[in-house]
């Protein structure tokens, strides 16, 4: 082609804003591989519930990668630029890479995550890492061994998910960051202890309150340890200071260490919901979409999918389902909403928190 030629117009179709009944935007899309675990966190999937005969969900039950990219593709179009990948733990689908490779080329994606429990990391990171993955994010709740095992439900090993952090650093997968659940009695007694070891690594810990999702966890407001009163044990040891959100809708509060040595968040949903800002919908590994972590029911995409919808049907069923929403659980928590919903919400191993 001559230099003078005058360039062929690509077609740019730019995202079409969609925005839910509160004004929100769509931004993030999450996507449950599978709802297996090996991994049995009290918090999430108590051994006693999910034992050996527990029915997972079965291969042909769980959309397969080209159904994925089609739902992925279409959130695109409408303004998904956020893709986090979680399970369940997402490393037990060995096939990932060829996924992820599917998801990066997607226009209009610039940030591509996965959540894991890191004990399957270590083999995996750099081929995740060459298929464009861009980053993780890993769930370790303490770095006491005792305490470990306890909340990993006796199947964690905890040198392994270090060795799983290091692989996933040496391939270049950050920011990466370090996702701890503190509940009251079980792990806060260690919460310093990890920030100290985390301190000037480059990696940013975030302090979750332990939320009342899923309907087993038999949750109480007893057990969560409010971020203000984490923050203010943080900032006697080391002063910290609030800094900017990095996108809008970032479910951390992001602080940084005044002497230079990162950052740490803190993720509020019980004492500080952040519903306004929440652009995140959620697909399940059975193709269901929800709007809220703590939905009581989604809209079966599979279902669609399989009897032929094609690009432009599938729009239309996401974008419809996103100017419904109007959900906002914990701006709403109270006694009597969690009554109504008991034994009703969706369950975090299915849709990755
Ligand atoms: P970044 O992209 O790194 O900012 O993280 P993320 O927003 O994707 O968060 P991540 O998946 O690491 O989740 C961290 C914690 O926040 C988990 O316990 C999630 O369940 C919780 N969380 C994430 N999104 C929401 C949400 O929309 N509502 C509530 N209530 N909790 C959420
Ligand atoms: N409360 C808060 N966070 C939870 N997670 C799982 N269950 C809960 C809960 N009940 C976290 C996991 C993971 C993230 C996706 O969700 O530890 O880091
Ligand atoms: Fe598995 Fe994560 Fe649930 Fe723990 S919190 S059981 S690692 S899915
Ligand atoms: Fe979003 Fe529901 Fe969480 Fe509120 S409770 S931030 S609406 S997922």
């Amino acid at each position: 082609m001559s230099l003078k030629s005058t360039p062929k117009r690509i077609p740019v179709t730019a995202p079409v804003e969609t925005r839910d009944a509160l004004g929100r935007p769509l931004h993030d899309l999450r996507i449950s591989l599978l709802d297996q675990c090996n991994f049995r966190c009290p918090y999430c999937m108590p051994e006693a519930e999910f034992h050996a005969d527990y029915e997972f969900l079965r291969k042909q039950q769980r959309l397969t990668y080209d159904e994925i990219l089609r739902v992925a593709r279409v959130a695109a179009g409408l303004g998904v630029s956020k893709i986090r990948l979680t399970g369940g733990e997402p490393l037990l689908d060995r096939n990932l890479a060829d996924l992820v490779v599917g998801l990066a080329s997607l226009p209009g994606v610039d940030d591509l995550a996965l959540t894991t429990n890191g004990m399957l990391l270590a083999p995996l990171a750099e081929k995740l890492a060459e298929a464009g993955l861009h980053r993780v994010t890993i769930s370790l709740d303490s770095l006491d061994e005792d305490v470990f095992s306890v909340m990993s439900g006796g199947r964690g090993d905890l040198q392994r998910v270090l060795a799983g952090l290091d692989a996933a650093e040496r391939a270049g997968l950050s920011p990466i960051k370090i996702n701890v659940v503190v509940e009251r009695g079980m792990n806060d007694h260690t919460v310093m202890d990890l920030l100290d070891y985390f301190r000037g690594s480059g990696h940013i810990v975030r302090l979750i309150e332990y939320m009342d999702v899923g309907n087993r966890n038999g949750w109480r407001m007893e057990q969560v340890v409010p971020s203000r009163e984490l923050l203010q044990q943080v900032g006697r040891r080391w002063p910290v200071r609030r800094i900017d959100q990095n996108y809008p809708g970032e479910v951390a509060r992001r602080y940084e260490y005044i002497d230079g040595q990162g950052e740490i968040g803190f993720i509020s949903s019980v004492t500080e919901p952040f519903c306004g800002g929440c652009s995140r919908a959620r697909l399940s590994a059975d193709g269901v979409l929800y709007t809220c972590l703590f939905a009581s029911h989604g809209t079966d995409l599979r279902e669609a999918i399989r009897n032929g919808a094609d690009e432009k049907e599938l729009t239309d069923i996401l974008s419809r389902i996103w100017l419904q929403r109007a959900d906002r659980y914990s701006e709403l928590r109270s006694p009597e909403l969690a009554e109504a919903h008991m034994q009703r919400k969706v369950e975090m191993y299915r849709i990755g928190g």
